[in-house]
C-alpha cells in the first residue's frame, strides 16, 4: 500500500471521475462523517446525492442570494458596524452559520443570541470531528466530546426541526400547505423521501450537521484568506484600490482566486477499489491512497500562466479554465454548493442585476463596501491548534 500523489489537472480530474477510486479523506473523523453524503460510494452515494440535487439548484440559489440571504447578512454584520471594528475569523464563522443552518435546515425559534451562541458552539465541534484526523490533541477524548455534542445538538435543534416539518409535510399532502411554503432546505428534502431512501436517526443527524459545517467552514475559512488577500495586493497596488472598495465583479474574481491558491480542502483522497492506470501512465495499486495535491494542481502554469504562483485577481484566463482550479472538486463528490459559495463567472454576458455572485463574494462586498481595513493595533495570528494553514485571529476596523 503506497500514496500516490498526483499534481497535474490532467491526472486529477481522471481520478475525481474514476469509479473504483473512494473517498479517503474523513477516515479519522468518522464520529461526524462516517455515512455523510461526501463519504458514500457508488449506489448509496447517487441515491442520497439525487435527493439533495433537487434542492441545489441555480433557482433555488437565486432565491437564496436575492431572498433569504440579505437580511441575514445585514443582521450579522450591523453589531459589527456599529462597533466598528470585528475579528473576521469569528465573524466569519457566524455570519456563514447563519446562512448555512438556512440551508441545511436548522431553525433557531427562540432568535437569541444565546441559542445561536449554542449552535455556533456545536457547529466548532462538528468542524473538530470532520478535522479529527490533523487533530494536535487528545484524539480519543476528542471523539468522545463530539459525539455528545451531537446528541445534544439533536435534543436541542434536530428534533423540534424534524417535528416542524413531519406536520408541514402533513399538511401538503392533505392539499391545505402549498409546495412554494414548504422550507427549501436539506432536512425537508430527506425527510420528505425517508420511503424512498430511508435513513436511521443517527445517519440523519450526521448528514444535517455535515451540511452545517460543509456550508459555514469551508466559506468562513475562503472567506477570512480573500480579504487578507486583497490587502495584500492594495499595498503593491495601490492603483486597484478604489475598485476594491466599489466593484462588486472584482472582489468576485478576488474571490475565486483565493480558492485556488489556498484551496478550503488543500488535499482530496480516495482509496483504490482495484488496479489502476492512469492515461499518464500513472500505476495505481489494489489499496493505494491516492491524494491529489490541489495546492500544485492549482498552480499548473499551462492553465494559470507562468505567474501562477501569485495571487492576481485581474488574471486573464483561457477559455474552458475555470477560475477556482480544482477547488471545488470534479465527479462524483463534486461541490454541490459551489455556485451558491461562489456564483457563477462574470462574463462578457453577464450584467451586475441578473449575476449569481455567491455567498462568499457577497459577504467579502459586504465589508468592503462598508470600508473594511487590516486593525494597525491588532495583526492577525495563526490557528496553532491545527496543522492546517489557518488564522486564529484576523481583527478588521470599519472606516465608512
Ligand atoms: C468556498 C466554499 C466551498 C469549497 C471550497 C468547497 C469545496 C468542496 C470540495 C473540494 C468538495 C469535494 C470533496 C471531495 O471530492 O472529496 C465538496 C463537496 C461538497 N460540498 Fe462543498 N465547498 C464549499 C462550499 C459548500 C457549501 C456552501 C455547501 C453547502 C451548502 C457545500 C456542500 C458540499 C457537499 C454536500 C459536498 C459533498 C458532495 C458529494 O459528495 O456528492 N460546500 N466541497
Amino acid at each position: 500500500m503506497a500514496d500516490i500523489t498526483i499534481t497535474t489537472p490532467e491526472d486529477a480530474r481522471e481520478c475525481y471521475r474514476h469509479k473504483a477510486l473512494r473517498q479517503a479523506l474523513y477516515d479519522a473523523g468518522e464520529v461526524v462523517m462516517e455515512d455523510v453524503v461526501v463519504n458514500l460510494h457508488g449506489d448509496e452515494h447517487r441515491q442520497r446525492r439525487r435527493l439533495e440535487n433537487r434542492l441545489f439548484r441555480r433557482d433555488t440559489f437565486f432565491e437564496y442570494e436575492r431572498e433569504m440571504f440579505p437580511q441575514i447578512i445585514q443582521d450579522t454584520v450591523n453589531p459589527y458596524l456599529e462597533e466598528g471594528r470585528a475579528e473576521l475569523v469569528d465573524f466569519g464563522h457566524q455570519l456563514m452559520m447563519n446562512l448555512a443552518a438556512l440551508t441545511a435546515g436548522v431553525d433557531r425559534p427562540l432568535g437569541t443570541y444565546e441559542e445561536t451562541d449554542r449552535l455556533y458552539d456545536y457547529l466548532t465541534s462538528f468542524i473538530e470531528g470532520a478535522t479529527l484526523g490533523f487533530y494536535t490533541g487528545d484524539v480519543d477524548a476528542k471523539r468522545t466530546e463530539i459525539q455528545e455534542k451531537l446528541e445534544a445538538f439533536d435534543r436541542e435543534f434536530l428534533e423540534p426541526g424534524i417535528e416542524l416539518r413531519r406536520e408541514l409535510l402533513k399538511k401538503f399532502e392533505n392539499g391545505d400547505l402549498d409546495e412554494k411554503d414548504l422550507p427549501r432546505d436539506v432536512l425537508l428534502v430527506l425527510l420528505r423521501n425517508e420511503d424512498k431512501v430511508p435513513m436511521t436517526r443517527e445517519s440523519l443527524r450526521r448528514e444535517i450537521a455535515f451540511y452545517l459545517l460543509a456550508g459555514a467552514h469551508t466559506s468562513a475559512t475562503a472567506l477570512t484568506r480573500v480579504i487578507h488577500n486583497i490587502f495584500k495586493w492594495l499595498e503593491t497596488h495601490p492603483e486597484d484600490r478604489e475598485r476594491a472598495y466599489s466593484d462588486k465583479v472584482f472582489l468576485q474574481r478576488a474571490t475565486h482566486e483565493t480558492i485556488r491558491l489556498q484551496p478550503s480542502s488543500p488535499t482530496a483522497a480516495r482509496w483504490a477499489l482495484e488496479e489502476i492506470q492512469l492515461t499518464s501512465g500513472i500505476k495505481i495499486l489494489e489499496g493505494d491512497r491516492v491524494v491529489i495535491d490541489l495546492e500544485t494542481v492549482n498552480r499548473d502554469k499551462a492553465s494559470f500562466g507562468d505567474d501562477a504562483e501569485e495571487f492576481n485577481p485581474n488574471r486573464e484566463l483561457p477559455d474552458g479554465v475555470s477560475p477556482w482550479g480544482l477547488s471545488f472538486g470534479q465527479g462524483m463528490h463534486a461541490c454541490i454548493g459551489q455556485d451558491l459559495a461562489a456564483g457563477l463567472v462574470f462574463d462578457t454576458n453577464s450584467t451586475e442585476e441578473d449575476h449569481l455572485f455567491g455567498l462568499v463574494p457577497v459577504a467579502v462586498q459586504t465589508l468592503f463596501l462598508n470600508g473594511c481595513s487590516p486593525d494597525p493595533d491588532n495583526p492577525p495570528e495563526m490557528d496553532d491548534s491545527t496543522t492546517r494553514p489557518y488564522f486564529g485571529k484576523y481583527p478588521v476596523i470599519f472606516t465608512k
